[in-house]
């Protein structure tokens, strides 16, 4: 296959997913074109893991990246995003868990859901625990961090769950940095 063809059945796939709920033309026009910046390089190599080249991501701005047919955020944090998600006390949140496939077990702390101990990184799955809508984000919401107008669920810049009908925080995949700049999921 190549890779406009693969390109293209990722842009029908992804569609197909951000249209499975209410909102769906405010969500697809947000995310969209987000899913336009990944690398080619990063497409997927196996099917159960990719490498995402972050070289080009600024300050303060997230891409969007697809992995096993879902929507992963990628954000890299301002000092103000990371400072308010560290001012918070864990036992305040209403899903008090991190819900980090790479550190299982641990509480929802700014630390522990964050790649990097400054916190400058934060990869989640882009899927509202709710029923699946893909938030908003870019300081979205009353918590400054995603918002999903689905049912109105306010993530904060953590991706914690904070008001509104979801759950749970956004799950963080499995994810590390294998160089400086690229990030392996999976
Ligand atoms: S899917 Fe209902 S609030 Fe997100």
């Amino acid at each position: 296959m190549s890779h406009a063809e693969d390109h293209e059945g990722s842009r029908r796939d992804f569609l197909y997913y951000a249209t499975a709920g209410a909102g769906a033309v405010l969500t697809g026009a947000a995310v969209w074109p987000l899913i336009n910046q990944m690398n080619p390089s990063a497409d997927v190599q196996a099917l159960s893991s990719i490498r995402v080249d972050v070289s080009g991501v600024e300050v303060g701005t997230q891409i969007s990246v697809k992995f096993l047919g879902k929507p992963v955020f990628i954000r890299r944090r301002t000092e103000e995003e990371i400072e308010m998600a560290r001012s918070v006390d864990v036992a305040d949140l209403p899903d008090p868990q991190d819900r980090n496939a790479n550190k299982p077990g641990l509480d929802a702390s700014d630390e522990n859901r964050t790649m990097d101990e400054a916190g400058e990184w934060l990869v989640m799955m882009g899927v509202c625990t709710h029923l699946g809508c893909v938030p908003l984000g870019d300081g979205a919401g009353d918590f400054h961090g995603w918002f999903c107008p689905c049912h109105g669920s306010h993530y904060d810049t953590a991706g914690r769950i904070r008001k509104g009908p979801a759950p749970e925080n956004l799950p963080v995949p499995v994810a590390q940095f294998i160089d400086e700049t690229t990030i392996q999921l999976g």
